[in-house]
């Protein structure tokens, strides 16, 4: 049962890059150049100085495009209808944001719609399209609070045939849409600052025809409103969110709703095609969420839960407070990955995605303890099988720096949880687990690197650890095995 997702994703045999599909998006580019312009002169007119214009990407080598510069994202309140009927998406995105220097001109990730208008602190602002960047021209201080706003519709297109994913992003379905955005798939439904660099918080007011249940992150504000035909469901997500952990997963859904045990409030919800695994998702996953705050330490968010739709991805996202799973019904393991990265990946976010293995090496090595944990091997034993069943190209592809155009390789996840039983073996369980809650409580909410992960090690230790993060982590070679 172990590694199910990994297989899923990788037997299938799927290679090429994660990078989001830059193929313009025709209908895009006319409205914004001819928006009427109140107080802002036209972008012509200006002198745009590249010292103030914010960067198109956020400084990610592995996903240039990615992300803007100039500023920090602080919330994101959207207002969106859906249809599934047309598929059509609109509404608005208003973006709270603080600037990072002084600013003419920033941008925004946007992947199709048309744009009808943008706003910069209420006053109307010119704005331009190319390819995946919306350019919005303001002139703001440094350190200035801004507030914009966008209106865009359309008809989402997610990315297609993308590295070891298929599909991601906003993807329609018959009844709704299954919507799950890693690594870079955001763009796909909202205007974002799409990289896990910026952290904001969310608020999501969802119009979907009656009969369908949105469902977003975080928890309902008040009960869903009907009105002439349509349901506004209201879902606050209080606590940091990167972006590709935002969803607005829609269709006819079962919900069954609670507190766990340990008294984590549980929100489960399946598609009806898998209305038999309602009560077992919402069991598991209320156990293994307060069992792993005895590992991990304090939950991070206010609810916990899972979703099952029936769109056939074959994998499962970790989308904060609330992991999906596509098309399949979840066993243990792969519930207890994906709520481990509730501590790893999303209140512990990467700054780079060349750190991948912070958090699939970690929900791998989660999936081991849960085995543990439930008297069906030891970690040692799972590690034993990863070793003995690894291929050449995991011990050739070191995880500690994933491949920009394979980010979910095998390696990132079974080698990055081995690194993780090595580790542990070394220092001790008296030092690991020590460690493993010193580091979600010392960075929750935050982003971290590698380096930080090995200072720590080190310190908690008092052991001089390079040899073995080099063998498990940096080095294109077979370690030796431990235990
Ligand atoms: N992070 C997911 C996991 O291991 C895998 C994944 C990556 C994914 N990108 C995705 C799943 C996009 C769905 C959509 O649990
Ligand atoms: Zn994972």
């Amino acid at each position: 049962m172990r590694g199910r997702k990994v297989v899923s994703l990788l037997a299938a045999g799927l290679t090429v890059a994660c990078s989001a599909s830059n193929s313009a998006t025709g209908a895009d580019n006319a409205a914004g150049r001819e928006a009427p312009i109140a107080s802002n002169p036209p972008a012509a007119a200006r002198s745009v100085s590249a010292a103030t214009a914010g960067t198109t990407g956020i400084g990610d080598p592995y996903f240039p495009g990615d992300g803007n510069g100039g500023y920090d994202v602080t919330h994101y309140a959207l207002a969106l209808a859906y249809e599934p009927r047309s598929k059509h998406l609109g509404g608005s995105a208003t973006i709270d944001a603080k600037a990072t220097q002084e600013l003419s001109q920033f941008n925004l990730d946007l992947h199709g719609f048309t744009v009808s208008a943008v706003t910069v602190n209420g006053r109307p602002a010119q704005f331009e399209r190319h390819g995946d960047e919306l350019t919005i021209f303001s002139d703001l201080r440094d350190g200035a609070a801004f507030k914009v706003a966008v209106a865009y519709a359309g008809t989402p297109d997610p990315v297609q045939n993308s590295s070891n994913l298929g599909s991601y992003g906003f993807i329609p379905t018959a009844d709704g849409a299954f919507v799950t955005c890693e690594p870079n798939g955001a763009k796909t439904w909202f205007p974002s600052n799409d990289h896990p660099s910026d952290k904001a918080t969310f608020d999501f007011t969802l119009t979907v025809p009656e009969g369908v249940t949105a469902i977003a992150n975080g928890e309902l504000a008040g009960t869903p409103q009907t009105k002439d035909g349509k349901t506004t469901f209201v879902w606050r997500e209080s606590n940091p969110m990167v972006t590709y952990l935002a969803t607005m997963t829609t269709g006819k859904f079962q919900v069954r709703t609670g507190d766990s045990p340990g008294g984590i409030p549980v929100y489960a919800a399946t598609d009806p095609r898998f209305s038999k695994s309602l009560n077992s998702l919402y069991d598991q996953s209320a156990r293994i969420t307060d069992y792993w705050t005895t590992v991990f330490g304090p939950y991070p968010f206010k609810s916990t839960g899972g979703v099952v739709d029936d769109f056939a991805a074959g994998y499962a996202l970790e989308n904060q407070t609330k992991p999906i799973y596509g098309g399949f019904e979840p066993d243990e393991g792969i519930i207890a990955h994906e709520l481990a990265h509730q501590w790893f990946g999303n209140s512990l976010s990467i700054n780079r995605w060349k750190d991948l293995w912070l958090n699939e090496g970690f929900a791998t090595y989660a999936e081991w303890l849960w085995s543990e944990h439930r008297g069906n091997g030891t970690a040692q034993q799972s590690f034993e099988d990863a070793y003995a069943s690894a291929t050449d190209e995991i011990w050739k592809y070191p995880p500690g720096v994933t491949r920009p155009n394979d980010l979910f390789n095998a390696s990132v996840y079974v080698r990055g949880g081995m690194a993780l039983h090595a580790l542990r073996t070394e220092i001790g369980d008296t030092k690991f687990f020590p460690l493993l809650k010193k580091w979600t409580a010392d960075h929750r909410y935050g982003n971290v690197t590698t380096e930080q992960f090995i200072d720590m090690a080190e310190k908690i230790s008092g052991e001089q650890l390079d040899d073995l993060f080099d063998a498990w982590l940096f080095k294109p070679a077979k370690p030796a095995s431990v235990g």
